[in-house]
């Protein structure tokens, strides 16, 4: 850090500054004019960067030397039409550059994103391990909201540190902590039930999932905001830890269950943007949060649940257990018909195998709005993809003994059964919206650092925003 820096606005991000002449400039080009940039710095920079094999193209990174030995500017090559996300290339400078204090130069066709994407590529999970000594920050592009990005940045910072944390840590009594913590923070009212009081208060599956454990399960309700702006309720599956329960899971499939509570992470972050930029709507956030543990409490497969909205629910398998309580907490968020209902749940396999891991598939009956959604989730680099609720396959789901099975019997359509499951459970809410998210980037890329990912969070923002806001 170097002392000219003019002192940061404690409200911005740390890696923000307000201003700082001499920044090292960061330019974004391309294999045709990245020659005439480097001359600009200097005859000896063209040389340098030749002999280095700098040619511009995507992913090259360079730093150019100045007369004096010092870094003068750094360029990094962007080919737009090999890379979709070349709008959060400055992603890469974050990663791989050393200590300095840097501003955006040339090349960049959306400042805002490139800003984003360079905070967003800072992250690094340090619970456990010693701070990276390396200090990297960014003057606030011109024009650019740095309230905004700060917001943006940390709430995606903190969903991912509550993903990445493991379990022993991150039982359901730290996701309520967690959802405290936020509460405090925006002056929300929070509310949780917990334990035997899910029963009397008729929260049967939630208890049923959750009562193996020697964490308790709880609900967790928060709410903020005037009553008289719209009312938006976000649900987040709050699985702790997920062994399977009685069905338990292999060992490879079972390494990764921490995340299991990506979707809750996802509506914590969503709402830290929402309260942390003021936006004029009613919000609620449903976190139904359990460990699915095995012990001699633990439902098995075959029981029948009695569920708040009063159907029965055949047990098909302990291991399709974020629907049984996502269901409780969706029948109580529907009870006081909200405008909209955004889930986000780390539910299926299935959606892997169909959409990988970057793409987590969507879920509504309102053709309008998952047309705004895909198009929202390009626009912001958070991308998602609308898949069908389609009504020949809820017969996959009938049950012989009870009024629902909560999985297919056929294993066919993995990821819209779950779907349809959970459509039983929503029928006052205006809109309803379902994310299949995987909650996780299995190797780091711009804007994306390995690890957990709070997916759709960025793209609910938007839309709430332009959309929802009065
Ligand atoms: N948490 C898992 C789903 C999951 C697994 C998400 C891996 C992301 C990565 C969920 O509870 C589960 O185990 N689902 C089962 C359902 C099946 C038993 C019908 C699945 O997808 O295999
Ligand atoms: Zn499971
Ligand atoms: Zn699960």
């Amino acid at each position: 850090m170097t002392p000219e820096a003019t002192p940061s606005d404690p409200l911005l991000h740390p890696a923000l500054l307000a201003d700082h002449p001499q920044a090292i400039p960061l330019h974004a080009v391309t294999p045709q004019n990245w020659e005439d940039r480097a001359k600009s710095v200097g005859p000896l920079a063209q040389t340098y960067a030749k002999q280095q094999g700098f040619a511009g193209q995507d992913g090259q990174i360079i730093q150019l030397p100045a007369q004096d030995g010092q870094v003068a500017a750094v360029l990094l090559g962007v080919d737009a039409h090999k890379n979709e996300d070349s709008v959060f290339a400055a992603g890469r400078l974050a990663q791989s550059l050393p200590t300095g204090d840097y501003c955006l130069g040339e090349g960049w066709s959306d400042q805002n994103a490139a800003a984003l994407a360079f905070l967003l590529s800072l992250y690094r999970f340090e619970r456990y391990k010693k701070p990276d000594p390396k200090i990297r920050r960014l003057v606030l592009p011109q024009g650019c909201d740095g309230h905004a990005l700060t917001v943006m940045s940390q709430s995606i910072a903190w969903g991912r540190d509550l993903i990445n944390t493991p379990a022993n840590d991150m039982g359901p009594h730290h996701i309520e902590a967690a959802a405290r913590w936020l509460a405090g923070l925006y002056g929300a009212t929070i509310a949780c039930i917990e334990g035997q009081a899910l029963l009397t208060q008729n929260f049967p599956m939630i208890h049923a999932v959750g009562r193996a454990s020697t964490r308790a399960p709880r609900l967790i309700d928060l709410t903020w905001g005037d009553p008289a702006h719209k009312k938006v309720t976000l649900i987040g599956k709050g699985v702790a830890f997920d062994t399977g329960g009685l069905n338990i899971k292999p060992d490879a499939s079972m390494l990764l269950m921490k995340k299991d509570m990506g979707g809750a992470a996802t509506a914590l972050a969503t709402a830290r943007m929402v309260m942390g930029l003021g936006l004029k709507i009613r919000l609620r956030v449903l976190i139904p949060a359990v460990e699915n543990a095995i012990s001699g409490s633990a439902f098995r497969p075959g029981d029948v649940l009695q569920s708040r909205k009063g159907l029965t629910v055949e047990i098909g398998n302990t291991d399709a257990e974020g629907r049984l309580i996502l269901a409780d907490a969706l029948a109580l968020a529907d009870e006081d018909s909200p405008d909209l209902i955004v889930q986000f749940a780390t539910l299926t396999g299935a959606a892997r195998v169909a959409l990988g891991p970057d793409l987590p598939p969507f879920y509504t009956k309102n053709d309008t709005l998952a047309k705004r959604i895909q198009e929202l989730g390009l626009a912001v680099h958070d991308p998602v993809w609308n898949l069908p609720l389609w009504n020949r396959y809820r017969m996959m789901l009938d049950s012989k003994i009870a009024d629902i099975n909560h999985i297919s019997s056929g294993g066919f359509a993995g990821s819209i059964t779950a779907a349809l499951f959970l459509d039983r459970f929503v029928e006052q809410a205006k809109d309803y919206v379902h994310f299949d998210i995987f909650g996780w980037t299995p190797t780091a890329r711009p804007g994306r650092s390995e690890g957990g990912e709070p997916q759709a969070a960025r793209l609910i923002f938007e839309l709430l925003k332009r959309d929802f806001s009065a």
